[in-house]
């Protein structure tokens, strides 16, 4: 991540100083985007937790709950680094998610309703809770 954070990161990618990622929904910038998109990670991760995709993520916001992790929808600059290496394929773009994994984009947006924009997943380390779509799944096996 470059100095200054997530931020940083929108002006540098987007050239648009006032870009805050989603709150500019609508307005098209950055290299890939409209800024108001976002990554969801959906069911394969749950009980796994691979981490490949925190090494790639230029901004940290993937933020680690006690069965999966979770995208912020607000810091998630829609580069894409993520997706491609997860080995269990549960990175996906917004419009992209399978239907049976749906409800994922809100356990996504929803996991951060009471942390907020915390602006980095590293120094919050592991948050002990999970949204309650993935607290109410049995164990997930992984033996593939
Ligand atoms: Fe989960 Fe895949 Fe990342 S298993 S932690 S989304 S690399
Ligand atoms: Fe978002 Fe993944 Fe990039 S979480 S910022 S698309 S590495």
């Amino acid at each position: 991540m470059p100095d200054g954070g997530a931020q940083a990161w929108y002006e540098a990618v987007c050239g648009v100083a006032t870009c805050r990622g989603r709150s500019v929904v609508g307005v098209a910038h950055g290299p890939n985007s409209m800024c108001g998109m976002t990554y969801v990670i959906a069911q394969p991760c749950v009980d796994l937790k691979d981490k490949a995709c925190i090494d790639e993520c230029p901004v940290d916001c993937i933020y680690e709950g006690e069965r999966s992790l979770y995208i912020h929808p607000d810091e998630c600059v829609d580069c894409g680094a993520c997706e491609p290496v997860c080995p269990v394929e549960a990175i996906y773009y917004e419009d992209d998610v399978p239907e049976e994994w749906a409800e994922y984009y809100k356990a996504n947006v929803e996991f951060f309703d009471d942390l907020g924009s915390p602006g980095g997943a590293a120094k919050m380390g592991l948050i002990a809770k999970d949204h309650p779509l993935i607290k109410a799944l049995p164990p997930q096996s992984h033996d593939e």
